[in-house]
């Protein structure tokens, strides 16, 4: 009995030290799996804030590379104004509401290359300068010609095209070139370098000016004015709409064609001859000119 008693009792103190241990084990289990929830739970805290301070960082470092975008440029709102004047085909006029032609497809080049936005503001030829003088525009493109009294007020771009001052008369004109316009009454689009001209060389009595060009023309075959001295590319694209208009042989004058820009701006005058050359030299220019001007 004493033996079996004994046994038992071994049995019990044995099974009792067994339950003791796997409660201690249970117990440090639990502390185990609370440790390593706690691990976890460090782990994804500094995990996360990891995460928020990398979404800080690069947050940062994209406030500071589109800083850096506007602060190295020279339009810090990224937005390219042209003024323009369109009617002066091929250069810029309207296809149903849209300004199309050689001097916008520049602009729009020129402002991708740049990573600018182009915004094109349409406006009487003769307000263009004084657009970009009160900052309304950064600049205009409208086939302006260079001229010594224009760079007093704005800055040129280099040259993108050259322009002829040209004479559109009626086909049975007795006006054969410059000499022949003589008391003659000319039609002009004001403000642009063939009225100056027309002024200077024939008086300013015998010059009537219109809002564009093309009313001019109307003028010239309602016999209102005997001549019209206006760019060659639109003389010729007017002259292409009336069977009795011709534009005479000889060449009143030769220019060049820039944009013109702020000259408050002269890191923007920098941009843009850059952007030209580089036109130049990938054959954009040519391409875009060669678009709407057909050689004969
Ligand atoms: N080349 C001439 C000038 O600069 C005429 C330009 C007219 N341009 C125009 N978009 N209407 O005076």
């Amino acid at each position: 009995m004493k033996k079996i008693i004994n046994k038992k009792s071994i049995l019990s103190v044995l099974l009792a030290v067994l339950l003791m241990l796997s409660v201690v084990a249970c117990g440090d289990k639990k502390d185990e799996t609370k440790e390593t929830e706690k691990e976890t739970e460090q782990e994804s805290e500094a995990k996360v804030e990891e995460t928020e301070k990398e979404a800080e960082a690069s947050e940062e470092a994209d406030t500071e590379e589109s800083a850096d975008a506007s602060a190295g440029k020279a339009l810090e709102d990224g937005v390219l104004d042209l003024g323009t004047n369109a009617a002066f085909p091929p250069y810029e006029f309207y296809e149903g509401e849209e300004i199309v032609g050689i001097d916008p497809e520049i602009a729009q080049a020129v402002a991708d290359y740049l990573g600018y936005e182009l915004k094109i503001h349409d406006m009487e030829f003769a307000n263009i300068i004084a657009s970009i003088e009160s900052g309304k525009v950064d600049g205009g493109i409208a086939g302006m010609t260079v001229t010594e009294e224009r760079l007093e007020s704005v800055n040129f771009s280099d040259s993108y095209a050259t322009g002829i001052q040209s004479i559109i008369v009626t086909q049975d004109s007795d006006i054969e070139g410059p000499d022949d316009l003589e008391g003659k009454k000319i039609g002009t689009q004001f403000g642009t370098t063939g009225d100056q001209y027309a002024q200077d060389d024939f008086g300013e009595e015998n010059v009537q000016s219109f809002d564009k060009g093309a009313d001019a023309v109307v003028a010239l075959n309602s016999g209102k004015v005997d001549a019209v001295i206006i760019d060659n590319e639109p003389a010729k694209s007017f002259v292409a709409a009336n069977d009795n208009l011709k534009v005479l042989e000889t060449d009143y004058t030769i220019e060049d064609y820039a944009i013109a820009l702020t000259k408050t701006n002269d890191a923007l005058l920098e941009e843009v001859n850059e952007a030209l050359a580089a036109l130049e030299e990938s054959g954009k220019l040519q391409e875009i000119i060669d678009k709407y001007i057909k050689a004969e």
